[in-house]
């Protein structure tokens, strides 16, 4: 029987991206951290990797992502490229890495894509499109994150559903639907919308020519997108917006568990497990 060489995957870039909108398949983004989960990502099929500043709740134990670092970022990046992934890596500007000036926000976005990101994505709408385009006028895509912004964790009060209100305001539905043809007209390659309800997702969708990546935003965006250790069911809380497709949680605890038992009671290491 000989050996079936698996086929090489076709590199997902930015102008598939482009592409995909409308294409009649959503793009699945999830996020990785490091090198292990974004080889075992990658095997999976997925088409973007995402190295969120999601690192400071889900690995740090953060409360929310704002102390996370442009250090931890660019290392958390470098880690995640040295899987050599097909899917394209996404690098997460974190908070006070873009927001001071355009020129903080071409040199931090210069700096993950040194580490090995293909593109960057930062948060905000109107209000950073002025570094959007800066970033993208010094030819480094940019996915952009609109509606839920948890770096505005204190503004918003936690994290909290947007979009549910009419008017002008903060949140609104109208100032949304305004991030969004913001980050477009900035030279956005997609955007990221967070936790809105479905129909307002679905009419950013219709309007924008550049693809949407929905979290918490329905299935009329043109992509989603899941923080890794939520989709495997690593996370004690699972949130209504997220889907745990395995519960890697319990089976952790279990093998550490079987693990534990087995020291314990001097069954490990084994013959088996021994050098002679
Ligand atoms: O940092 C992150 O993981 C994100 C996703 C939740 C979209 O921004």
């Amino acid at each position: 029987m000989s050996m079936m060489t698996p086929p090489k995957k076709i590199k997902f870039t930015i102008p598939r991206l482009l592409e995909s909108k409308g294409a009649g398949s959503p793009v699945a983004m999830v996020t990785a951290y490091d090198a292990t989960m974004a080889r075992i990502v990658d095997a999976a099929n997925v088409d973007l990797i995402l190295v969120g500043d999601s690192v400071g709740t889900v690995m740090q134990g953060a409360k929310n992502t704002l102390a996370v670092t442009m250090d931890q970022m660019a290392y958390h990046v470098q880690m995640v490229a040295a899987a050599k992934p097909s899917a394209l890596i996404v690098g997460d500007l974190p908070f006070g890495s873009y927001q001071a000036s355009n020129s903080d926000a071409v040199r931090n976005s210069i700096r993950l894509i040194q580490a090995g990101a293909e593109c960057v994505k930062l948060e905000g709408g109107v209000h950073v499109s002025h570094a959007i385009e800066a970033i993208v006028n010094a030819d480094i895509p940019v996915i952009g994150h609109i509606g839920l912004t948890p770096q505005s964790y204190h503004r918003m009060g936690g994290n909290k559903v947007q979009g549910r209100t009419e008017g002008d305001g903060a949140g609104s539905r109208e100032r949304i639907m305004k991030d969004a043809l913001a980050v477009e007209k900035a030279g956005a390659s997609a955007v990221v919308i967070e936790a809105v309800p479905s129909d307002l997702a679905e009419e950013i969708t219709n309007t924008l020519a550049i693809p949407t990546i929905g979290i918490g935003a329905g299935v009329h965006c043109d992509g989603q997108v899941l923080v890794i250790n939520d989709l495997l069911g690593l996370s004690e809380r699972c949130f209504t917006f997220t889907k745990a497709y395995t519960n890697f949680r319990q089976q952790a605890i279990d093998a550490v568990n079987a693990y534990v038992n087995e020291v314990h009671e001097s069954k490990f290491p084994s013959t088996q497990h021994s050098f002679q």
